[in-house]
């Protein structure tokens, strides 16, 4: 709806409480045309829902409408009955309240269209299981046979409802439609018996005649031509009316008793004396065959009457308007029982059975004839009218009561509304004993000879005096002008109506005889229709007019009980054509309807109201303080959009949700304020979006141009790389070709390639350390500098190798480098003592005796190691150590020093080259101080001898003999040392009187 505000220039508005004139009937009016012209044929008045008929099919009725009425908030969406259905079903849901729909408006206004509409529209959006599915469908074939029975071609209407309808759909708790019931008022009996010009009976009849198979119109005596029935005679042509076989319920005692109206209608009467008998025996047949009265019975019910006076019963015979009166009346009454009845047996099919859970709510849609004003206005206009008034009634009560409500709610005080009050009619019509209605029945049931026109003279004398009440003795000369003799006036809420008083006192007397016969009939349904103990009850028989109030009060009851919502139908002229809006219909009944009272009353107030959130959310760009979002409380921003908007405090108020506007024009200057807004905020948008868009355009084109730039170059590069490849290939494949000749064009590249190969392959294996003497094959054209780069990166590794070494390393070195070339490959347990580390002292300070070590004074000690000494004579072995100094070495008996051999006079020393660890000290024989050579074994032999060659610089004095060693003791005496190998060590003097030495081979030569 808020959205549609904008439109109203075209479409007018959607809800008449904002029309600025809203006391004018001519803006009302023209608000309905704009609408309707432009198709919208819906618009409120608040929460009621005004429907001008469009006499043609319009898109708004399809499942996708459904859908978007569907849990919507009225005012939301435009206006549509969908949206009434909806907010009654929600209502009822939210609320637990039951509703109902109060649809009103002239013959052929759309009324039962919009009951229809309803009912689809629950079909279709309510939850469904296959139970409900039923129910669903009962509920919406209900209406077909209704309409059957109940229906007539009239000149306002081609489907007209003869008939006043009010019927409740039960929903379970989980809104699903389960049950429903029908209460029918006041059928249009007369139908039956006579219709208008142009107009025609109920549909059933034709649908009888016309669809029946022979066979069936046979048995009920029938002929298929509507001409030869006085009930149906004035229709000429006669459509087949579709639907037939499914209204057909196929009882057969429906159809006989549809039958048997029709020969009631055939009967003819003749005149004997005076009293009118029946001259065609057929009808009488027929009608007792289908009955199932008695034939005589009947006649006599059809030509007399039965007063019951004084407690007597008395047979009078009828005259011959009597007579046919006494028939119609009990055409009449069979055919409007008989419609009850089927009302009856649809509800026990509607009739919700599920026992486990009695409690159900209701939405109830009535369906009844709006305000009817003819010419000549019959007591079934007065019956209808007295219907709106009563509605109307209790409209402008439970309007006024919830408006009340809502303002109460809202904390908003409310102020008094002038409304006209038509309770004072409806007294008029009802009230006890002083009431048109009262006198009626009096008149009606009185003994003696009660006619229509004694009705209206006690009604003179009675109601006379009433301002709403006129007759035509007693109105004043131009009244008199337009009333018949026979007339009386009512100043409706609506309008005066004259009504004709004319068999407004069909005999009672009458209907009971006929009441009689019919109980006695033997056809089942009439057998429920007419109550056999009617005859039996004492009570006096109630009129029409009476019934129809009583079942009129319950209805209120009905009503009052629920929350109404409200359809006020309209039809745009009476021609039914589509599009033509014929205002002085329309005035016509926007005055009956009562809209202009109903809007002003709705208007009393406060134009407009809606929640805060709703109006903060759509007015909220018009104030910078609320723009874009609120964030206090909504009651805060709306005071703080409205005062930002300059609303002056009489122009709206503040409630407890919701904010109240009482001019449309202070909504309106909003709204427009919002449409420039809009505006300035859709050409930022656009703005903004165009720049954004032209800028994403110039991106995806610059992206592009840059790919299509960037591929080029890939693809070049690509390119190159292929010739470069290819240029490679052929280069090498020439060069491998001529590699071994001299460097030359075709191999250079070759050679050049072989040549880095080969030194990248060499930087990536160069040797790991001296020790590792791997080293890549050269090609043939490197094989000089492949050398010469061994050795740079070998002295490299050396040199580097050196420079890390500490002067102990070295030392220790360099001694072994000495005893390696003393001894390697020369004697047998060398290769034992290579990993062994030389030590510098076998000997510490405390293992050498003080002594010792005084007697050496200031001679620096080099190294001391223990041995066996082998004396000269008869070689015992004995103990000793042996002490090397910076001048000489010296052998020590514990504190002894038993001989020293200075370096000088060190000759030179002799060992053998097997594993043993004896060794020879030659000594110059000069040497006075010597007493010659000195045998001696060491457990490190390699290491003592190597210390002692470096201590004496005797390296070259070495001997390592093989065999024997010969040496020389005191005086020059010679002495032999036999060496042999053997499996162990053995020092033993030999029997040749050598020194005999077996030592095991180590190692295999
Ligand atoms: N909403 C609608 N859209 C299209 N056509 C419609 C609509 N409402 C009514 N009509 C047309 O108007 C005709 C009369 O409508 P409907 O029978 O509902 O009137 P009514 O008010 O029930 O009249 P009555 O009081 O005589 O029963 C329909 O047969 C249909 O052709
Ligand atoms: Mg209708």
């Amino acid at each position: 709806m808020e959205s549609a505000l904008t439109a109203r220039d075209r479409v007018g508005v959607q809800d008449f409480v904002l029309l600025e004139n809203y006391t004018s009937e001519a803006a009302f009016i023209e608000n309905l045309r704009k609408r309707f012209k432009e198709n919208l044929i819906y618009t409120y008045i608040g929460s009621v829902l005004v429907s001008v008929n469009p006499y043609k099919d319009l898109e708004i009725y399809n499942k996708n409408h459904m859908e978007r009425y569907r849990g919507v908030n009225f005012y939301e969406v435009s206006p549509h009955i969908y949206a009434v259905g909806d907010n009654s079903y929600r209502s009822m849901r939210t609320e637990r309240k039951d509703q109902c729909i109060l649809i009103s408006g002239e013959s052929g206004a759309g009324k039962t269209e919009a009951s229809k509409k309803i009912l689809q529209y629950y079909a279709v959006t309510c939850p469904a299981s296959e139970q409900v599915q039923t129910v669903k469908d009962r509920l919406l074939q209900s209406n077909p046979v209704l309409e059957a029975f109940g229906n007539a071609k009239t000149l306002r209407n081609d489907n007209s409802s003869r008939f006043g309808k009010y019927m409740d759909i039960q929903f379970d708790f989980k809104g699903a439609p389960v049950g429903g019931h029908i209460i029918n008022y006041l059928l249009e009996k007369s139908r039956v018996v006579h219709q208008n010009h142009g107009e025609r009976n109920f549909h059933i009849f034709y649908q009888l005649i016309e669809g029946g198979e022979e066979d069936l119109l046979r048995r009920l005596g029938l002929e298929r031509n509507p001409q030869q029935y006085q009930y149906l005679v004035k229709v000429r042509t006669c459509s087949t009316l579709k639907g037939w076989l499914r209204v057909c319920v196929c009882v057969c005692e429906l159809l006989n008793i549809i039958a048997s109206v029709l020969h009631l209608g055939n009967v003819q009467y003749g005149e004997e004396d005076g009293s009118a008998c029946i001259t065609s025996d057929t009808q009488i047949k027929y009608l007792a065959r289908l009955l199932g009265v008695n034939g005589t019975v009947l006649t006599e019910a059809l030509t007399h009457k039965k007063i019951i006076a004084k407690g007597e019963e008395l047979m009078s015979p009828l005259n011959l308007e009597q007579a046919s009166s006494a028939r119609d009346a009990l055409s009449k009454a069979v055919y409007g029982r008989t419609f009850t009845w089927l009302v009856n047996k649809i509800n026990t099919s509607l009739t919700y059975t599920d026992d486990s859970s009695k409690h159900y709510s209701v939405i109830g849609l009535l369906d009844i004839y709006g305000f009817e004003v003819f010419q000549h206005n019959s007591f079934e206009q007065f019956c209808i009218n007295y219907c709106n008034e009563k509605l109307q009634q209790l409209f402008i009560e439970l309007t006024l009561k919830s408006e009340q409500e809502e303002y109460e709610a809202e904390g908003i005080t409310w102020e008094p509304v002038q409304y006209f009050n038509n309770k004072i009619i409806c007294d008029l019509v009802e009230e006890k004993f002083k009431g048109i209605i009262s006198i009626l029945d009096e008149e009606c049931l009185r003994p003696g000879d009660a006619s229509d026109l004694t009705f209206l003279e006690k009604l003179a004398d009675t109601v006379g005096g009433h301002p709403h009440f006129v007759t035509h003795k007693l109105a004043d000369a131009k009244t008199r002008k337009v009333m018949g003799r026979e007339e009386f006036r009512l100043l409706h809420y609506a309008g005066e109506v004259n009504y004709n008083v004319n068999g407004v006192c069909v005999c009672v007397c009458v209907c009971v005889f006929n009441l009689i016969v019919m109980c006695m009939s033997e056809n089942k349904i009439l057998n429920q229709c007419f109550d056999r103990e009617e005859l039996s009850d004492k009570k006096r028989p109630e009129t029409a007019a009476a019934q129809f109030k009583a079942s009129l009060a319950k209805l209120m009851e009905i009503l009052m009980s629920k929350e109404p919502s409200y359809v006020r139908c309209m039809k745009p002229n009476d021609s039914k054509q589509a599009g033509r809006f014929d205002e002085v219909l329309i005035r016509h009944q926007v005055k009956y309807l009562g809209l202009m009272e109903n809007l002003r009353v709705r208007r009393a107030g406060f134009a407009y109201r809606r929640r805060y959130e709703v109006f903060l959310q759509r007015y909220k760009s018009l104030c910078p303080d609320t723009w874009p979002n609120w964030q206090g409380k909504l009651s805060d921003g709306v005071a703080t959009l409205v005062k930002h908007l300059g609303y002056k405090p009489e122009e709206y108020k503040l409630g407890r949700s919701k904010i109240f506007i009482r001019f449309p024009k202070t909504l309106f200057g909003t709204e427009e304020a919002l449409e420039t807004r809009k505006h300035s905020l859709a050409t930022k948008l656009q703005a903004g979006w165009r720049g954004y868009s032209q800028k994403s355009k110039y991106q995806k084109l610059r992206t592009s141009a840059v790919q299509a730039w960037w591929r080029g170059i890939l693809a070049r590069r690509r390119a190159r790389r292929r010739r470069q490849a290819a240029d490679t290939i052929r280069r090498f494949i020439k060069g491998f070709i001529h590699r071994h000749e001299d460097r030359c064009p075709e191999n250079e590249y070759f050679l050049d390639y072989v040549r880095y190969s080969f030194l990248m392959k060499l930087h990536r294996n160069l040797p790991k350390n001296v020790l590792d003497k791997s080293w890549p094959t050269p090609p043939a054209a490197l094989t000089e500098a492949s050398e010469h780069l061994r050795q740079l990166c070998m002295q490299n590794m050396v040199w580097s190798y050196c420079k890390k070494i500490s002067p102990e390393w070295k030392h220790q070195m360099e001694q072994k480098m000495i005893a390696s070339e003393l001894f390697k490959d020369k004697k047998d347990n060398y290769p034992q003592s290579v990993p062994k580390l030389f030590v510098s002292t076998r000997l510490n300070g405390e293992d050498i005796n003080p002594k010792v070590v005084q007697a050496l004074g200031s001679e620096k000690m080099k190294y001391a190691v223990p041995v066996t000494k082998y004396d000269r004579k008869g070689y015992k072995a004995r103990p000793r150590q042996l002490l090397l100094t910076s001048s000489g070495a010296v052998i020590v008996e514990e504190a002894k020093l038993k001989q020293r051999i200075d370096y000088g006079a060190l000759k030179g020393i002799s060992v053998s080259s097997l594993s043993d660890g004896l060794f020879v000290l030659h000594v110059l024989s000069e040497d006075n101080k010597q007493k010659g050579d000195v045998v001696l074994q060491s457990d490190h032999v390699i290491e003592t001898l190597t210390k002692i060659a470096i201590c004496s610089d005797k390296i070259n004095n070495i001997n390592i003999n093989q065999g024997s060693i010969t040496y020389t003791v005191g005086q020059g005496k010679e002495c032999v040392i036999d060496f042999t190998p053997g499996s162990e060590l053995l020092v033993a003097k030999a029997k040749n009187g050598h020194l005999s030495v077996t030592a095991p081979r180590l190692n295999s030569r």
